[in-house]
C-alpha cells in the first residue's frame, strides 16, 4: 500500500521551534558540538516530523550510527540490527520509515509484509550486502554439499532467502557454536574479517570447518591496529572495544568484541576512565550522550551509507516519497528469507535489552 495523497505537515511557530531547540539541547545535542543555528535548523523539521508521524501512524526505529539530530530527535526506538528487527516486528504501527540501511528496511519488510517500509535515503546501501548475491549461495551449497549457510544479516532479500539461518553481530559466535554442535562444517557469509574472527574465537579451521566469502565493510576494514598501543599508554586503563567486522589482528587487541549492542551494554556496566569504540562515528556521540559522565576517546570513521539519511530525507519519506524509497521484496522472496530469520530468533533465545 502507498499514500494515496502527498499530505503536507503543518508549520511550527516560533515559540514551537524555540521549545523543540530547547529540547534537542537538552539531550545532549549541544555537547555534541551543535550550534545554536544548527538546534534551530533541526527543530523546525523534527517538529514537522514528529506532527507528520503520527497522523500517517508511523514508527520511526533508526540505526543507533545515524545522525544524533535523527536518534534524539524523531526516533521511536534506536538499537543495533537485531534489535531494530524484532522491535519492528512487535510494532503496531502502519508504516516503518527506517533510518538505517537497505539490507535494515528489507528484513522489516520480510517481518511486516503488511506494512509500508520506507528508506528515506534509498541510495543507502552496505558493502557487505552488495558483496554477494543469490546465485553464489547456491555454488557455495553445491561445492559443500551438507554445510548449513549462516548469513549475517547484512545481505539481501534474496541472499538470506538462499540461507539456513541469519545471524548478527550479537548472537553469530552463539548460532555458530551450535551448528558446530551437530555439523562438521558451516559456510559463514558474506563477512571475510567476521568470519576469521568467528573461526579463531571457535577454535575451527577456515577452508575446511567454516567457509568464508570474501566481502567486508569498507568502514571496518580500515581500522589500523598499529596505534592502539600507544593509546592504551596516553589513555592508561582505556578499554578498547571493537565491533567484529574489524581485521583479527585489531580485534586480538581490544577488550572487547561484539556488536554495536555489546558495546553500549559493556560501557553502561563498567568502571573505567576511558573507552574507545573502534566502530562508526554514530556509536561514540550516542555513548557521549547517553554517558555523559565517560570520557570517549575518538577511533571512529563515517559509513556513506548510514550518513545518507538525513532529517530532510525522513520528511520527505512521510510526506511525499519516492518510489525508490518504498521497500519492495517479492512475495516469494519474502516468504523464504524470513524461514533463516526467524531460525535466528529462535536460536539467539534472548530478549532485547539495549
Ligand atoms: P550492529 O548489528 O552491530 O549494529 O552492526 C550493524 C552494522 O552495519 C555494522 O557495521
Ligand atoms: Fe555496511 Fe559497514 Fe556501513 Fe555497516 S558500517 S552499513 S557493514 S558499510
Amino acid at each position: 500500500m502507498t499514500f494515496k495523497t502527498a499530505s503536507k505537515s503543518s508549520e511550527p511557530t516560533e515559540k514551537d521551534i524555540e521549545l523543540e531547540a530547547e529540547r534537542l539541547f537538552g539531550k545532549g545535542l549541544g555537547d555534541l558540538g551543535y550550534s545554536e543555528d544548527d538546534l534551530r535548523r533541526c527543530a523546525g523539521l523534527t517538529w514537522k516530523i514528529n506532527a507528520l508521524k503520527q497522523e500517517k501512524r508511523a514508527v520511526i526505529p533508526a540505526h543507533v550510527y545515524q545522525r544524533a539530530e535523527i536518534l534524539h530527535g524523531v526516533a521511536d526506538f534506536i538499537g543495533d540490527s537485531y534489535k531494530l528487527a524484532r522491535l519492528c516486528q512487535e510494532s503496531r504501527a502502519e508504516r516503518i520509515i527506517f533510518c538505517g540501511v537497505r539490507f535494515m528496511a528489507e528484513t522489516a519488510k520480510i517481518l511486516n509484509p503488511e506494512k509500508e517500509v520506507i528508506l528515506p535515503a534509498p541510495q543507502a546501501g552496505c558493502s557487505l550486502s552488495e558483496s554477494i548475491a543469490g546465485q553464489d549461495v547456491l555454488k557455495l551449497r553445491a561445492e559443500h554439499p551438507g554445510a548449513p549457510v549462516a548469513t549475517y544479516i547484512n545481505t539481501s532479500a534474496e541472499v538470506k532467502a538462499e540461507s539456513d539461518v541469519i545471524v548478527t553481530s550479537a548472537n553469530a559466535p552463539k548460532i555458530l557454536s551450535k551448528l558446530f554442535e551437530t555439523h562438521e562444517k558451516v559456510i559463514f557469509l558474506p563477512d571475510e574479517m567476521m568470519g576469521k574472527n568467528l573461526a579463531k574465537a571457535l577454535g575451527k579451521k577456515i577452508g575446511t570447518d567454516l567457509i568464508l566469502w570474501k566481502g567486508s565493510c569498507i568502514v571496518h576494514e580500515n581500522f589500523d591496529a598499529s596505534s592502539i598501543e600507544y593509546y592504551r599508554k596516553i589513555y592508561p586503563g582505556v578499554r578498547i572495544l571493537a565491533h567484529s567486522e574489524c581485521s583479527p589482528g585489531l580485534v586480538s587487541l581490544a577488550d572487547l568484541v561484539g556488536g554495536t549492542g555489546d558495546m553500549m551494554r559493556y560501557v553502561e556496566k563498567t568502571k573505567a576512565p576511558y573507552y574507545m569504540l573502534i566502530t562508526e562515528c554514530g556509536l561514540g556521540d550516542l555513548a557521549r550522550t547517553e554517558f555523559p559522565d565517560k570520557v570517549f576517546v575518538p577511533m571512529c570513521r563515517l559509513c556513506p551509507h548510514m550518513r545518507a539519511t538525513d532529517l530532510k530525507s525522513v520528511l520527505r519519506a512521510l510526506e511525499n516519497p519516492q518510489s525508490s524509497s518504498i521497500i519492495k521484496v517479492s512475495k516469494e522472496i519474502a516468504e523464504r528469507a524470513k524461514n533463516p530469520i526467524e531460525k535466528m530468533f529462535e536460536m539467539s533465545e534472548d530478549s532485547v535489552s539495549r
